[in-house]
């Protein structure tokens, strides 16, 4: 694989500055100064090889950072239903997934398979919540870059792990449901802030700490030592998410508590997974109430 997802050796910072004048789009003219945003998230986000989007989220990001990135909104570009993946791993129903004990090393390693998978299609959502909600302000660009660049590093750090473990990212069979997500959420920011961060990543803040105890029963504190980190920054992906899914409902004058509520009714029936890392997700933003109203649920159900 390339340098760009290993651990130890974050993306090279572009050398190239680029001044404030050529970010807000004084140079558009000028494919070779400035790239336009959605251009640079679009190729990312349809790019199928591993490696290659690794690189490309990294390099969003790092252009980002350094105002190498103009912001067009007006230029017409295709719409985008499937994300770019390699032909492996198979997809199959969730129900049909291989159980993840962590008792035997191809066990450990269909976990670690399971999570870079996650990681892998994190980085298709971030690109994604950039390319598609473009009347978004430009924190709102700089937040999920941010965040694709991130997953990218997740990703790399659970495939080199992989590796370490004798396989690769394909070796097993994966589930579709984050980007049948993405795609149910397509029309509406505000759904895609509640189900995506506030619900998905969310649910990774609550299993993480219990899969790094198991791993780190097992022996393998190699793999728990990679999940603290993504854990740390997986709080600042559901905060990110919080902040706008509030500045959203404010916008519209909607209640945000009310609206979250809403929407898990709507896009999830009252199907809530538990139980709930309370503490993490009081980090990543949830109030008191939400998070009295979550608990509730759990224990109705
Ligand atoms: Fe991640
Ligand atoms: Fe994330």
């Amino acid at each position: 694989m390339t340098g760009n997802g290993r651990a130890g050796a974050p993306y090279r910072l572009p050398t190239r500055r680029v001044s404030l004048a050529q970010r807000n789009g004084v140079f558009r003219g000028h494919q070779s100064m400035v790239e336009n945003l959605f251009a640079a998230a679009y190729r990312c986000l349809v790019e199928p090889d591993p490696d290659r989007k690794v690189g490309l989220a990294g390099a969003l990001a790092s252009a980002w950072c350094a105002g190498g990135l103009a912001v067009e909104r007006g230029v017409a570009l295709p719409d985008v239903a499937e994300a770019g993946r390699p032909e492996r791993p198979l997809l199959v129903d969730a129900r049909g997934l291989f159980k993840r004990g962590t008792g035997t090393p191809e066990g450990r390693a269909a976990l670690v398979h399971a999570v870079a998978h996650i990681e892998f299609n994190a980085i298709n959502l971030a690109c994604d919540a950039v390319y598609r909600f473009r009347d978004l302000p430009e924190a709102f660009f700089g937040d999920w870059i941010r965040v694709a660049g991130e997953e990218a590093r997740h990703f790399g750090l659970l495939r080199d792990r992989l590796r370490e473990l004798g396989h690769d990212y394909g070796d097993f069979p994966a589930h579709r449901g984050l980007w049948d997500m993405a795609q149910r959420t397509a029309g509406d920011v505000l759904a895609r802030m509640a189900l995506v961060p506030r619900v998905l990543e969310a649910r990774g803040l609550d299993v993480t700490p219990g899969i790094m105890e198991r791993l780190r029963r097992a022996g393998d504190d190699r793999t728990a030592d990679i999940l603290v980190v993504i854990l740390r920054e997986e709080i600042g992906h559901v905060a990110a998410g919080t902040r706008w899914f509030r500045t959203i409902c404010r916008e519209r004058g909607l209640e945000p508590e009310a609206e979250y509520f809403r929407l898990l009714d709507q896009f999830l029936r009252g199907e809530l997974r538990c139980p709930l890392h309370l503490e993490a997700r009081r980090e990543a933003g949830f109030s008191e109430a939400e998070l009295m109203r979550l608990q509730a649920m759990c224990d109705d159900g």
